[in-house]
């Protein structure tokens, strides 16, 4: 037995070796480096290359290139000085390379970060230029060399700088291992093994995150435990910084407001109390001793439970101001979370965080920003882009979404978040009128704010693939790439992404990119059509839950959100309602106001329909609900069926786990659409059109067990 298991291993490691071929767990991500076909061998040789690396980060990036070499041209091309050919490959800095100083290239504009790639001549010689002002931009300008390659483009003059100062993943990871809405495993990060043991898989984390721009993390869950400030832990932490520090990546924590009194025994955590305050410098000063580049702190504070500044009738400001001033010195930040909401029926759960933050504009210090969550819910399907993005002129904003799809289908369903992120991003706030883009408030050139910045809540876990499945990194990747540049455009990610991870063949490329750009509306459309929100079974989220009125919060109970009764569907957010369509300005704020300018994407966001309100498509509003839902399912089935068609352009296993997925989506898409309409059913009593009614009554979708879909 032993004998045949050694014969199988040997065939199939020589097999491996003379194909090149490998299995593809997922685990390389979008840096495979397979080999390129051999009609390109020519145009992306390499015959030397320059690059000097005295520091990790340069070492690093020669690593980075060495390894793309070996996978996609066959070999590491040499160091030694073979001047009289054409194809070298110089790398550095001016200050680390005499070659790229003699160039006189122009990198007065790439700033801190950003890179050059340039064809020049040398000595009468063809040759490659990748150079920055600094060790960092050296290894973003490796990675985008190698992206040129991966995705068969031609190696072209290119000058890119990051929009945006914090390209920040938040994961949140419990000290415990698990993760909060992780679907992809356990938590990367031993804290166990750490600080002894750095697992490879840390550096391979950071690897990927450089390859995409993304330079900080926050290492633990937003609802935070004080042990994480505890010596041991910043131990721990001071390693995985140590670890990720050459890939130009910082580490930040999430902190607990009430780590003064849980850790130290502090009688209160009132932050104008001097005692605090100076807890809270002795921690900064002894983490900040452990690791010099320390980022800051995340902070959620007075929200879904969390204590905060308001538990001693303090505001945000006061707060947020006393960590600032403690982290001024170390030149560290506070990210302070606007994810604020009142357990007060009376309050639109929408309105809450514009309420709370607008006044206090102007008053924050200049090392705060308010980290801002997409939409004014909470990281739904579709939600309209949250109002205090252009309403606080003189405050940092930053960006937060979720990459973890944990009302988008979770683990399985194959929804890519582009087209969210640019929908919100690309959403004109009129601040200062027309062309006032959300984009343009977070990347800060709208007000000239002092910090800008993009936060992802990661989807990332030690699963083999990382992300859970093989799309859900795609996610990972283009929030990466648009905290880079939040103008770039999601079909441009998507392509760019489908190359390196599959294969740059068009025929693969264009009808999966497609698939990919209309995935995240078929998610709407199934889930939460026309504007419903927070429909999601209790507590989990997972599969649907209009009827959920489990707890003792109104806002937490999917009633609240549609409002369905013999009238109609959908929350009136108007002046006759909560107006939270006010807290918008311009021509937005008409629109959101007037049902008949009311986008259908937002309906019933803004407005209380009757049922046989006549909707843009001539249809009843029932009759449109029903289109909608049934339109996501058929959405899911085009997507089943565009896959199916690659089988012979992916590995196996990929297309397998994919397939499996999509059949998986399907199948819930249709207890969605069921599920939902048997609900709404009972409240709009009109019928449905043959061959639309739900197979099962309400009542066996109601008692269907946690993750559990009834058989379509
Ligand atoms: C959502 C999510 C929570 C999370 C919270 C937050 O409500 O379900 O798990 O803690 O957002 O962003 O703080």
């Amino acid at each position: 037995m032993r004998l045949l298991c050694r014969a199988v291993f040997a065939a199939c490691f020589s097999f491996c070796l003379s194909t090149g071929a490998h299995a593809e767990t997922g685990y390389d991500l979008w840096l495979r480096y397979t080999p390129v076909e051999a009609q390109y061998q020519q145009q992306y040789k390499v015959t030397r290359l320059d690059a000097p690396a005295p520091s990790p980060t340069l070492r690093a990036a020669v690593a980075e290139l060495n390894r793309g070499f070996a996978g996609m041209l066959g070999n590491a091309p040499p160091p030694e000085n073979r001047a009289e050919m054409d194809g070298t490959l110089f790398v550095g800095t001016p200050t680390s390379s005499p070659a790229i100083a003699a160039m006189k290239l122009p990198l007065a504009a790439l700033g801190a970060e950003g890179y050059l790639i340039r064809n020049v001549t040398r000595n009468g010689r063809k040759a490659v230029a990748i150079a920055a002002n600094t060790d960092i931009g050296v290894l973003y300008g490796a990675f985008a060399y190698l992206r040129m390659i991966q995705s068969r483009q031609p190696i072209t003059d290119t000058m890119s700088a990051p929009k945006t100062q914090l390209r920040i993943l938040n994961h949140w990871d419990n000290l415990d291992g698990t993760v909060e809405r992780g679907y992809a495993g356990a938590s990367i990060w031993n804290w166990h093994t750490l600080p002894g043991y750095i697992d490879p898989r840390y550096i391979d984390y950071a690897r990927a995150n450089a390859s995409i721009g993304i330079n900080g993390t926050v290492l633990n869950n937003v609802n935070a435990r004080a042990a994480s400030l505890s010596p041991e832990y910043i131990e721990k932490t001071a390693a995985l910084a140590d670890a990720l520090r050459p890939y130009g990546i910082k580490v930040y924590l999430s902190v607990r407001w009430s780590a003064p009194v849980e850790i130290s025994h502090l009688k209160t955590a009132d932050p104008l109390d001097p005692a605090v305050r100076n807890w809270w410098k002795n921690k900064a000063d002894e983490i900040y001793r452990a690791i010099p580049d320390f980022g800051g702190f995340l902070v959620k504070a007075n929200s879904e439970g969390q204590p905060g500044p308001q538990d001693y009738h303090r505001t945000h400001a006061d707060g947020a101001n006393m960590i600032a001033d403690v982290l001024k010195p170390h030149h560290g930040v506070v990210m302070w979370r606007a994810f604020v909401y009142a357990n007060d029926p009376k309050v639109d759960r929408a309105n809450t965080a514009y309420n709370e933050f607008v006044p206090l504009d102007g008053t924050f210090r200049d090392n705060v920003v308010l980290q801002v969550k997409n939409g004014p819910l909470d990281f739904q399907p579709r939600e309209p882009f949250s109002p205090l993005f252009g309403a606080m002129p003189k405050t940092s904003l930053m960006m937060e979404f979720q990459i973890t799809k944990e009302y988008l289908g979770q683990q399985t369903h194959l929804a890519y978040l582009g087209p969210l992120y640019e929908e919100a991003l690309q959403s004109d706030t009129y601040e200062h009128g027309k062309g006032s883009t959300v984009a343009k408030v977070i990347d800060g050139s709208l007000d000239h704010h002092a910090i800008s910045g993009i936060a992802g809540v990661a989807n990332i876990g030690n699963d083999a693939d990382w992300s859970g499945s093989i799309f859900n990194q795609a996610n990972w990747y283009v929030f990466g790439r648009m905290a880079w540049d939040p103008e770039i455009s999601a079909r441009a990610v998507a392509q760019e992404w489908t190359k390196q991870t599959f294969t740059a063949d068009p025929a693969f490329v264009t009808p999966v990119v497609d698939m990919m750009m209309g995935s995240r509306d078929a998610v709407v459309d199934y889930m939460t059509p026309l504007g419903l929100e927070l429909i999601m079974a209790h507590s989990h989220h997972m599969g649907p839950g209009p009827w959920d009125v489990i707890g003792p919060r109104e806002d937490w109970k999917a009633p609240y959100y549609h409002r369905a009764d013999a009238v109609g569907l959908g929350f009136d957010r108007t002046t006759t309602g909560s107006d939270n369509a006010g807290q918008y300005k311009g021509p937005v704020k008409e629109a959101f106001e007037d049902i008949a300018k009311t986008p259908d994407d937002y309906l019933l966001y803004f407005h209380h329909v009757p049922w046989d309100y006549k909707m843009k498509s001539g249809r009843t509003l029932w009759n449109e609900l029903i289109a909608r839902y049934q339109r996501g399912v058929d959405k899911v089935s085009a997507m089943q069926a565009a896959w199916a068609a690659q089988n012979s352009h992916v590995d196996a296993a990929r297309f397998d786990k994919t397939a499996a997925f999509l059949a998986i989506q399907h199948r819930e898409a249709i207890w969605w659409r069921d599920a939902c309409l048997a609900y709404f059913a009972q409240f709009s009593k009109r019928p449905f059109p043959p061959g639309y009614a739900p197979k099962y009554p309400l009542a066996t979708y109601e008692a269907m067990p946690m993750f559990a879909s009834p058989k379509p």
